[in-house]
């Protein structure tokens, strides 16, 4: 008989985020479940002050909810220029009806006119793994790009078509899922997340 998995909620209803740490995780032996899988619609509101705050919130709130080891994520953007807006702003940025494209237009008017010189940006994810209302593990990854001057690529989601990655000449949207996960602000925390739960994991810990 196979050993039984241990059952992780990633409590993200982001198709695209989900996609990416589901493919980071893929060969540890774990059994990744979404929130939707348990039927568990209520929303989270994410009103905290940072990638921290919020990640801990919705990391606790649907540990409790669902009994199971639960992983929440809170990223988005900085841009420098903008005061490091639109951060925990970055999903909702072009308000309530926000889209990505949307979003992405809002900073590229925002940014019309600012040189290339002050056009930096970063990508910051904050990761927090719960089990039971408690936490057990806080990561983070930060990647830093600049803001392009016009949409390139359709791969990835958010604001990858005008997130510019100087070490490959290439942004974000052009990077192909593996090529942004070995870069990416997502991918570094998920790097050392998947460390802690390897070493979790091999101490037997109850599979939930
Ligand atoms: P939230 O964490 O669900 O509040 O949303 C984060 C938002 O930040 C996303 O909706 C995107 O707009 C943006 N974001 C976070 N990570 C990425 C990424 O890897 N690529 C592009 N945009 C991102």
């Amino acid at each position: 008989m196979k050993p039984k998995k241990t059952v992780l909620v990633l409590a993200t209803t982001n198709e695209g985020k989900a996609r990416e740490i589901r493919n980071a995780l893929l060969d540890l032996p774990l059994k990744v479940i979404t929130l939707a899988d348990l039927g568990i619609r209520t929303p989270f509101p994410e009103k905290g002050p940072s990638f921290y705050e919020n990640a801990r919130g919705k990391s606790l709130f649907y540990s409790r909810r669902s009994g199971f080891l639960t992983l929440a994520e809170d990223s988005g953007l900085e841009v420098e220029a903008l005061g490091e807006a639109p951060g925990v702003y970055s999903a909702r940025f072009s308000g309530r009806r926000a889209t990505d494209e949307k979003n992405i237009q809002k900073v590229l008017l925002l940014m019309k006119g600012v040189a290339e010189d002050n056009r930096r940006g970063r990508f910051v994810c904050c990761m927090v793994l719960s089990r039971n209302g408690t936490i057990v593990k806080t990561v983070t990854g930060q990647v830093r790009g600049m803001i392009a001057f016009d949409k390139k690529g359709g791969l990835g989601f958010g604001y990858d078509p005008i997130f510019f990655f100087k070490p490959l000449r290439k942004t974000f949207g052009e990077l192909r899922p593996k090529e942004k996960n070995a870069v990416s602000h997502r991918g570094r925390a998920l790097k050392k997340m998947k460390a802690f739960l390897e070493d979790d994991l091999k101490k037997g810990c109850p599979p939930s």
